[in-house]
């Protein structure tokens, strides 16, 4: 496997559980003070979905089958789990405690998928 796939793979699982670690204590916190992890969230978002888009165009562009239907679920989550967090009322706790439970569900159609892809 090349470096830059390891590489990337790396950023975008560790990012991952990054934002949705961040997400998860922005739920449990009044919104003045989750404001203020607002740019740590965004942070990891931005890198999980950027790499992950990468690491499409790389492993999975033009597939169809069950593999990439399962990951193509979890992108669609995290998209809807970003603009949610973006426009919707972003620091409230109900959207940081709804949008964390997408980010999990996508974190385990991505794990499925690619340990599909592995059999
Ligand atoms: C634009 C959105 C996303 C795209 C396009 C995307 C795409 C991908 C791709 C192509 C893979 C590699 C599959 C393979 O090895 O064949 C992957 C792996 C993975 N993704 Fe995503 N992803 C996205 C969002 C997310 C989100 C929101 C999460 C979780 C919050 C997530 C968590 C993971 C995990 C945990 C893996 C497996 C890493 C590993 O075990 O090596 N992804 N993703």
């Amino acid at each position: 496997m090349p470096i830059s796939l390891i590489l990337l793979t790396v950023a975008h699982a560790a990012a991952a559980i990054a934002w949705a670690m961040v997400t998860w204590v922005i739920s449990r916190k009044p919104a003045e003070e989750g404001r203020k992890l607002f740019l740590p969230q965004g942070a990891a978002a931005i890198v999980t979905l950027g790499a992950g888009a990468r690491l499409w165009t790389m492993l999975h562009a033009g597939g169809t089958g069950p593999v990439e239907m399962l990951l193509g679920a979890g992108a669609a989550l995290g998209v809807l789990a970003l603009l949610a967090q973006l426009f919707l009322r972003r620091w409230s706790v109900k959207v940081n405690k709804v949008t964390f439970w997408m980010l999990i569900i996508a974190l385990v159609l991505m794990e499925l998928g690619k340990q599909l892809k592995g059999l």
